[in-house]
């Protein structure tokens, strides 16, 4: 049997059946930490299992509890509660001094983050058009509770969807919808964009007691890969996503000041939804900082 450990390119065996993968490395001489001895109390040892899972029993029930205390993927196990029944490959996660603090400052506080997951969720980002220069003119409350109340009425519009908003960024925001397949999470995006833009004249509507203005909205709606999780602890927690598919929905949303339209999908989106979803093609355009063409379409009614 041969178990390889990464960061530290080392391969080895067991000495003894039984021995578990924190014994295992530290008879050969690995710096693998285990704060609390090895009994299954910090998840210091954790490792995350690169090749060989199959292999691997379930977690015992020490290990199952902190497991699921920390939402831990099946990827990642305790090396001081694993046995391992053949060849694997791990990489230790707790590497340094500093892994520790992060580690030491994220599970004592009150409530625990969670371990970033990989998803496929489809993706919104809507942005107010022109609602800096508006606002110059406003006090701060009206700024203030213009947004609030555009934000609401979004809200509202998301949560009927099935999605949540999950960054407010300035006079924008963004948007997530997961479901059981691709096509119904691309499904509840758009029926949740519609929405926000139907909602939009009752806004202006309203907005022209205030100010002489009518506001615009850009939206962009992808689909992709993106991994959610959370950052800080305490009151500084707060969940994160990241990834080339986030990014992508926020070059479609910029891209409909350039197409002149206000909803653009890109091609996952429409291809998910089906024939049955009709769309026109509004043209190919660039997306910073990615290569090729990239054809956006906006829904037909
Ligand atoms: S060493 Fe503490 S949980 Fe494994």
């Amino acid at each position: 049997m041969k178990i390889c450990f990464l960061p530290d390119n080392l391969c080895t065996k067991p000495q003894r059946s039984g021995q578990s993968l924190l014994e295992i490395s530290l008879a050969a001489g690995v710096d693998h930490t285990h704060a609390c001895g090895g009994v299954g109390k910090c998840s210091t040892c954790r490792v995350m299992v690169l090749e060989g899972a199959e292999r691997l029993l379930a977690r015992n029930p020490t290990e199952q509890a902190l497991a699921q205390r920390l939402g831990f993927g099946p990827e990642i196990r305790l090396a001081c509660q694993t046995v391992p029944q053949g060849d694997l490959t791990l990489r230790r996660l707790v590497i340094d001094d500093e892994d520790l603090e992060i580690l030491h400052f994220r599970l004592t506080a009150s409530a625990l983050p969670k371990i970033g997951v990989e998803k496929e969720l489809a993706i919104l980002f809507v942005d107010l058009r022109n609602f800096t220069p508006f606002s110059e003119a406003l006090p701060a409350y009206d700024v203030m509770h213009l947004l609030e109340r555009f934000f609401f009425l979004c809200g509202q519009q998301v949560k009927q969807a099935g999605g949540w908003i999950d960054n407010y960024m300035g006079d924008g925001f963004l948007a997530l919808f997961d479901g059981e397949n691709p096509k119904q999470k691309c499904q509840k995006a758009l029926a949740a964009a519609q929405g926000v833009l139907a909602a939009m004249p009752g806004f202006n509507h309203y907005l022209a007691k205030v100010a002489p203005q009518f506001l615009k909205l850009g939206i962009g709606v992808h689909y992709g890969h993106l991994i959610q999780g959370e950052i800080g602890a305490g009151e500084q927690m707060r969940e994160i996503v990241i990834g080339d598919a986030v990014n992508t929905a926020s070059r479609i949303e910029s891209a409909t000041k350039v197409l002149g339209r206000p909803l653009l999908v890109s091609e996952e989106v429409r291809e998910h939804l089906g024939p049955e979803f009709r769309f026109e093609r509004v043209g190919e355009v660039t997306l910073k900082g990615k290569q090729g063409l990239f054809p956006l379409f906006c829904p037909v009614e």
